[in-house]
């Protein structure tokens, strides 16, 4: 079985370079205990590059948002060669809170996408439902379907052929700070599945994964992670706290070392 990758979303936290250190050698000194589990980290820019330089490959890092052009006159932003050439792998891209408070189109998310993996990062994706209240299952495939449709759009052309991406579907109203509550795992891995599906039939990603976020955490992790189809989690809340992503960590691995369902 592949490895599980479990994602840290740290978004605007902590506040200080110390604070953040701190919490980086904790997670580090979980994951680095773990055979079974790609565990990425994704700190805020200003200790992201920080930690990237001084901790040089010894855990996966990622980056929480980048541009689409190489260079130029972008007041306030960051290339894709930039975080490669600082020790990134991975870069979310798309996540429901950029669409909402920076107003982040498809568009914009396509031209993201198609710039990560021409400077060979590989993007996580970030799709979901605003609502499940009153929705059919047929409205909500829908609406994942129409996002992914605009945000890989092109993605094939890229030269090389090595388009390595990760989808996280995060139901919006499941994330912690909207208030919502985890889904449900088997609602979830129906649309996993369904997102896997469409990414081998429509866009032929030789190597993808598919993830769920949205309140993960230490006593619901397994839940999810218990199904072959889920191969990981974004994490934001719970990453933020050692011990408790320390201990989704360790679930991961172990749920790994059993027999698939
Ligand atoms: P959460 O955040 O785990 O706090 O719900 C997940 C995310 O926003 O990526």
């Amino acid at each position: 079985m592949s490895k599980k990758l479990i994602i840290a979303n740290w978004k605007m936290s902590p506040s200080t370079y110390a604070k953040a250190e701190t919490l980086f050698l904790a997670t580090l000194a979980a994951a680095r205990k773990l055979s079974r589990v790609e565990t990425v980290v994704c700190p805020p820019f200003p200790w992201l590059t920080d930690i990237s330089h001084k901790y040089k490959k010894s855990i996966s890092f990622g980056a929480q948002d980048v541009f689409w052009e190489e260079g130029g006159a972008y007041t306030g932003e960051v290339s894709p060669t930039m975080l490669k050439g600082s020790g990134v792998k991975y870069v979310i891209i798309g996540h429901s809170e950029r669409r909402l408070y920076l107003q982040e189109t498809d568009e914009m998310i396509n031209k993201k996408m198609l710039a990560a993996l021409r400077a060979g990062l590989v993007p996580i994706l970030c799709v979901g439902e605003w609502t499940r209240k009153g929705r059919p299952w047929k409205w909500i495939k829908n609406f994942v379907r129409k996002q992914l449709a605009e945000d890989l759009r092109g993605i094939a052309k890229i030269a090389g052929g090595s388009q390595k991406i990760v989808v996280a579907y995060e139901p919006v109203w499941a994330i912690s700070t909207f208030g919502g509550g985890p889904d449900k795992p088997e609602d979830s891995l129906k649309i996993i599945k369904f997102i896997k599906g469409i990414l081998d039939s429509r866009f032929q990603i030789p190597d993808s994964k598919v993830i769920y976020g949205g309140s993960v955490n230490a006593k619901n992790a397994v839940d999810f992670l218990k199904y072959p189809d889920v191969e990981g989690a974004l994490v934001g809340g719970a990453s933020l706290r050692a011990g408790e992503f320390g201990k989704i960590l360790s679930e991961a691995n172990l749920i790994n070392a059993k027999p698939s369902l």
